[in-house]
């Protein structure tokens, strides 16, 4: 029998977190005791942060609230099963995401069946936020204060 969650891990490359990612982890406080936010590397993107530059931030940001920050490498189910833990959260922003969601989903739960993904619906005011988009602001210096904790806006300056 699979064990009831009291916590959920939300996975992501997190480069930098966003006020929308801010906004799916207040929220899944609201279904789950505590999150466990897991960063790691997707191979087919460029950070602009390391490692330990994002676990840095989004430890800052989440500061007061009950999560956990890790990060892990490899498949997201092989940690899911070390952290003992079925239940992954993800956000769906425009209908766009649906597909790589939907995918990922699928496959996560064939190969590890116990898992389930829960799905957010990303607040209206981030609909269209990504980390790439707050990249490329910054670098034409565009005001990012809406877009990003006031933390994660000093740590972009001083990379650029
Ligand atoms: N508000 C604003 N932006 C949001 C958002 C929200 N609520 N939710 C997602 N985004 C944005 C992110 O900023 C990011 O933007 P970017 O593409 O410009 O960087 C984008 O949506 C999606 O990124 P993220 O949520 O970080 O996911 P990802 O695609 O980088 O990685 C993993 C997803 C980590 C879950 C996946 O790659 C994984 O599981 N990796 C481990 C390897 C594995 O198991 N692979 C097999 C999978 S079947």
């Amino acid at each position: 029998m699979v064990k009831k969650a009291d916590f959920a891990i939300y996975p992501g490359t997190f480069d930098p977190i966003t006020n929308g990612h801010m906004d799916i982890i207040k929220r899944s406080l609201n279904i789950f005791e505590k999150v466990v936010v897991a960063v790691t590397d997707n191979p087919e993107k460029d950070v602009m942060f390391t490692f330990n530059e994002r676990i840095d931030m989004i430890k800052k940001v989440t500061q007061g609230l009950n999560v956990e920050v890790v990060s892990f490498r490899g498949l997201l189910i092989d940690f899911l099963k070390k952290m003992n833990c079925n239940v992954v959260i993800r956000a769906l922003r425009a209908v766009s995401d649906f597909d790589y969601e939907f995918q990922m989903a699928v496959i996560n739960k064939s190969l590890s069946p116990g898992l389930e993904t829960v799905f957010l619906m990303t607040n209206k005011d981030f609909f269209y936020l990504s980390s790439s988009i707050v990249k490329q602001l910054s670098h034409e210096n565009a005001d990012i204060s809406q877009f990003v904790p006031k933390y994660v806006q000093e740590k972009i300056k001083e990379k650029l």
